[in-house]
């Protein structure tokens, strides 16, 4: 190769780059910080988990908090301590709580939307964060859960979204959180009811966050990784070993490290809020169509996706090879028994 040509390749490479980097910059929507002070927040499932430390920080920025799950004796008990919380910062800062069924109609969870809104004032943030999920393998499952977990995770998030979407397009104003999982991006054993839910409302909100572009609305996604809370400890009764072992591999995070790092992502205007090491891969390696207003993330991902497709490969070779492993163990425990009982 001539000395010519050493010097025009990287020279060209670069120039190459730098219009890349252009055409990006100028494709991306601009960011735009949300402040969170003095606004009013319903954060539903904010009795607890995920959603409560939600509803912590929320208060902690300055928000007029509702929270809102079923069952009244915790929704108390979390109003309280958020009362005492929101008192201490002396900001006259009000939290309510209102029950409701996120499963329910429509027309139910719009009226008390609305009830909630003339207490604390128009509704300027929705976290649609309840929800929960079953596992196992689809065989085992009663069909009706499927509808049962497309209700609690999917359209209670449509109908929240709905109730409030109006009010904010017209005050040209608003955050919508959706809270999904990293079982929303990436599906494995025992999740055939719980998954789809997850990625329903990624869906959903690529759509919602385009068409309310216009209208100053912020839509943000939250993937939660395995979190310390009781709704993962009652998953864990249930979950079949195959999911289990996949599972380990992902680590265990705080729901308070969970819901700040999602708090900082809707102040700085982020779309995609990831956890620790392995969301973040999954969040360059699944970010495909979806909204980006960061160039630093935007170009991560344009530069990583593919050697993060090759390491996923390797993880599901790994998790296939474990639902190998206990199909065959299972196939030979009777006959280990029937040895045993000889
Ligand atoms: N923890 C994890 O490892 C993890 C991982 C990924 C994603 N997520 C997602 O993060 C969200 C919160 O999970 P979490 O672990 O914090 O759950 P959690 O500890 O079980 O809390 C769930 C909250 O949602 C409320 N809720 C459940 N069903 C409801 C309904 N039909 N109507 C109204 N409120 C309802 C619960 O209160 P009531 O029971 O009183 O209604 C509670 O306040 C869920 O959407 C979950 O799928 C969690």
């Amino acid at each position: 190769m001539s000395l010519a040509w050493l010097v025009l390749f990287p020279v060209a490479a670069f120039v190459i780059f730098l219009v890349v980097l252009l055409f990006i910059f100028f494709s991306i929507p601009s960011r735009r910080d949300f402040h969170f002070f003095r606004r009013h927040a319903i954060v539903t499932g904010g009795s607890k988990g995920i959603g409560y430390q939600l509803a912590v920080g929320l208060i902690e920025r300055g928000c007029h908090v509702t929270i809102v799950a079923r069952n009244v004796k915790d929704l108390q008990k979390a109003c309280e301590e958020l009362q005492i919380l929101a008192d201490q910062r002396g900001q006259q800062q009000k939290v309510q709580w209102k029950s409701i069924d996120m499963t329910a109609e429509y027309d139910v969870i719009k009226a008390a939307f609305d009830e909630c809104a003339k207490e604390l004032g128009p509704i300027d943030i929705l976290i649609n964060n309840a929800g929960h999920s079953v596992q196992a393998p689809f065989c085992d499952l009663p069909v009706t859960d499927f509808e049962k977990q497309m209700k609690v995770n999917y359209l209670s998030a449509v109908y929240a979204t709905r109730a409030v979407v109006d009010d904010m397009k017209a005050r040209k104003t608003g955050h919508i959180s959706f809270v999904s999982s990293a079982a929303g991006q990436f599906a494995i054993f025992g999740y055939s009811a719980y998954s789809p839910t997850k990625f329903a409302l990624r869906g959903f909100a690529d759509t919602l966050h385009m068409e309310l572009l216009p209208y100053k609305v912020n839509v943000a996604v939250l993937y939660p990784p395995n979190t310390d809370t009781e709704g993962f400890k009652l998953e864990l009764e249930t979950m079949p070993e195959e999911t289990k072992l996949m599972s380990d591999a992902a680590g265990l995070f705080t729901p308070k490290h969970v819901a700040e790092a999602h708090l900082k992502d809707i102040a700085d205007g982020n779309y995609t809020t990831t956890i620790g090491l392995d969301g973040w891969m999954l969040g360059c390696l699944t970010a495909g169509a979806c909204p980006e207003k960061s160039l630093f993330r935007a170009l991560t991902q344009s530069a990583l996706a593919g050697v993060f497709r090759a390491i996923t490969l390797v993880y599901l070779g790994y998790f296939n090879g474990i639902t190998k492993k206990c199909y065959r163990r299972r196939l030979e425990e009777p006959k280990e028994k029937e040895e045993k009982k000889e």
